[in-house]
């Protein structure tokens, strides 16, 4: 087993025996949240410690972002239409500013994994990344009643 499985290439994972494989993807699985819970605390840190700082209507031009903070908390001010909507900074998904995302009308595009939100409301938009639908097939029954996987649908 090697230390990190990102040093594996293609040929080498397709050659590990069905046991090593389950071995790896549990390892890299642990790995894998781990860095995540990591993310989010760094950024939840980041959030709650940046500086307090005033802000001026004037400060925020048409369809602009800017940040301010309420007591520990990163507020979000996004401008459209000449008025100042505010809503926490910290995307519904993994807590990442929203503020270095997109600004598109009402809506903030988070730009980690494209999540949506309205800035009038703080609504879900979108969950964020698009997902390819999968494709289904027809399930057939024997006489003996095993299953086969029939044409697709
Ligand atoms: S952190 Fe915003 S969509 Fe993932």
């Amino acid at each position: 087993m090697k230390a990190n499985m990102l040093d594996y290439t293609r040929e080498e994972i397709s050659q590990l025996a069905d046991d090593r494989l389950e071995a790896e993807w549990q390892q890299y699985m642990a790995f894998s949240n781990q860095r995540q819970r990591l993310r989010e605390d760094v950024q939840r840190m980041l959030r709650k410690k940046s500086a307090q700082h005033q802000v001026k209507a004037a400060d925020i031009p048409e369809l602009g972002m800017t940040t301010t903070k309420m007591g520990t908390r990163e507020i979000l001010l996004a401008k459209v239409a000449g008025k100042i909507y505010a809503i926490d900074n910290a995307c519904g998904h993994s807590g990442y500013p929203l503020h270095k995302g997109k600004l598109d009308g009402y809506v903030v595009t988070c730009r980690w994994h494209d999540a949506q939100f309205d800035v009038r409301s703080g609504a879900v938009l979108a969950v964020g990344r698009e997902m390819k639908p999968i494709n289904r097939y027809r399930v057939v029954q024997s006489d003996d009643a095993t299953l086969r996987i029939g044409e697709e649908l």
